[in-house]
């Protein structure tokens, strides 16, 4: 049955029904739907607009309509929407007083309190996630402490740095995620129900009554607002975009370092895949789909967006559009978060290749400029004397490390002897020691750094 056939003489039509529907994927809202309703119903009765023994009656209904979804007893069908369908069960189930139900509210203040119940314990989903992926990579670096690596600019070799200075590096971008989801739900933790249609009500409700059983911090202060707000959607669906970019990133580096050319990792068999036709392919498909599954989020965040900037207020129907890119979105963040957690935990380090190639590119030049600059040469001059250096190494086939302190001399006398400990991957790494540089003391801080910022979740 619909919920609002009375003013209609014909049917819809079959075709029009299905376009309509949303049952089969607003179904996901059952618990956040029943519990919203739940709370109402509680509320009606202790305000008086429904006598107690049917606010009871129809809360007890509810209940069993929930359980019986969660064992599997009901299916979710037959109806227009998740609002539809839980309201026809319980009027099957309880009779004419669960007719009662819909006083005094809308399905438009109804659907965004389930959204807003549903993405809340997304965001907690997520987080977790979030947090299980921070963890793993927390244990690399604290792993990769020990280990050199080279840092690149422009994907050109540039400095040599710490293994662990490389994995804070994304702990950072995904703690900044874990952030903006926190605040995020701080933000959308604000009940519209009491809303109703678009103009509130003229029923004596108490909406403390409500907020306080749902968990919201706050009722919303305006009704038309709080109808057609989806601003908490399109905040969740940038917070997954972001931290798909930085998953994204991760990846990327990931098909990189485990390369032939590079060499730096190894992705475990279990995380690999192979190729039809070639026998001796190693294939990073895991990190590729992540990779590819970042432009998919990005897409649900710039729908959303394009949907919401055109709607007249209050409620529009377009809204109903928000629940499969939402839906779709989760999926996704949450499926990358997690299959990356544990394909990160099984990587395994080439140590020796990722040293030698953090020592290769003349990626200790800069410590010679810096030794020059050190003995009073201005830095931009000692920039250019190293430049001088580096062509020489070139033209003779040298590297920084083969190179005798004649050879560094005849381009310049502030040269001594110590110049030949400071151009090594060890010392130039160990030479970086300011807040966040990749000595191994620096390494070490931002890794209790972490540990200290991670306690609050
Ligand atoms: N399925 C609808 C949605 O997701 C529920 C609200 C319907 N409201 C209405 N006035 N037709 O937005």
């Amino acid at each position: 049955m619909k919920l609002w056939e009375g003013r209609f003489d014909k049917p819809t039509a079959t075709d029009a029904d299905a376009f309509n529907e949303s049952l089969s994927f607003d179904c996901k809202l059952y618990k956040a739907d029943i519990t919203a309703s739940v709370a109402h119903a509680t509320m009606l009765g202790k305000c008086g607009i429904l006598a107690q023994e049917e606010a009871d009656t129809i809360v007890a209904g509810l209940k069993g309509i929930l359980a019986d979804i969660e064992s599997g007893a009901l299916e979710m069908k037959g109806a227009e929407d998740i609002h539809s369908f839980v309201e026809n069960e319980l009027v099957a189930r309880v009779g004419q007083v669960g007719k009662k139900l819909h006083t005094a509210r809308s399905r438009n203040d109804q659907v965004a309190t389930d959204m807003r119940l549903y993405v809340r314990e997304s965001i907690d989903r997520a987080e977790r996630s979030i947090l299980n992926l921070v963890e793993t990579l927390y244990s690399l670096a604290h792993e990769g402490i020990k280990y050199l690596m080279p840092g690149f600019t422009h994907l050109r070799k540039a400095q040599p740095i710490n293994c662990a200075q490389y994995f804070n590096a994304y702990t950072e971008m995904f703690l900044r995620d874990l952030d903006r989801f926190v605040q995020c739900r701080e933000r959308l933790n604000v009940m519209p129900l009491g809303s109703a249609a678009l103009a509130g009500t003229s029923y004596p409700i108490d909406r403390e009554i409500t907020r306080e059983l749902l968990g919201f911090d706050s009722v919303s202060q305006n009704s038309l607002d709080a109808v057609s707000d989806r601003d908490f959607v399109a905040e969740y669906l940038f917070c997954a975009s972001l931290t798909m970019a930085h998953l994204s990133r991760l990846c990327e580096d990931t098909i990189l370092y485990t390369s032939e050319e590079f060499g730096y990792w190894e992705i475990p068999d279990e995380y690999s895949t192979g190729s039809s036709i070639m026998p001796q392919k190693k294939n990073p498909d895991i990190p590729e789909l992540v990779r590819g599954k970042a432009g998919r989020v990005f897409g649900h965040l710039s729908a959303i967006l394009t949907t919401i900037k055109g709607l007249p207020l209050a409620y529009n129907k377009d809204l109903q559009e928000d629940k499969e890119a939402f839906f779709d979105a989760e999926k996704q963040v949450l499926s990358c978060l997690n299959i990356y957690a544990a394909l990160m935990k099984k990587i395994t380090f080439n140590v020796d290749r990722m040293f030698r190639a953090a020592g290769e590119g003349f990626s200790t030049a800069t410590d010679v400029a810096d030794y020059l600059a050190r003995k009073g040469v201005p830095f931009r001059d000692a920039h250019a004397i190293t430049g001088k250096i580096v062509r020489y190494c070139l033209e003779n086939g040298k590297t920084l490390t083969t190179l005798t302190l004649d050879e560094f001399r005849a381009v310049s006398e502030h040269f001594d002897k110590d110049i030949l400990a400071c151009v090594t991957t060890r010392s130039s790494a160990e030479a970086r020691n300011s807040v966040g540089g990749s000595s191994q003391s620096a390494a070490r801080k931002g890794l209790i750094s972490i540990r200290r910022r991670l306690k609050k979740y």
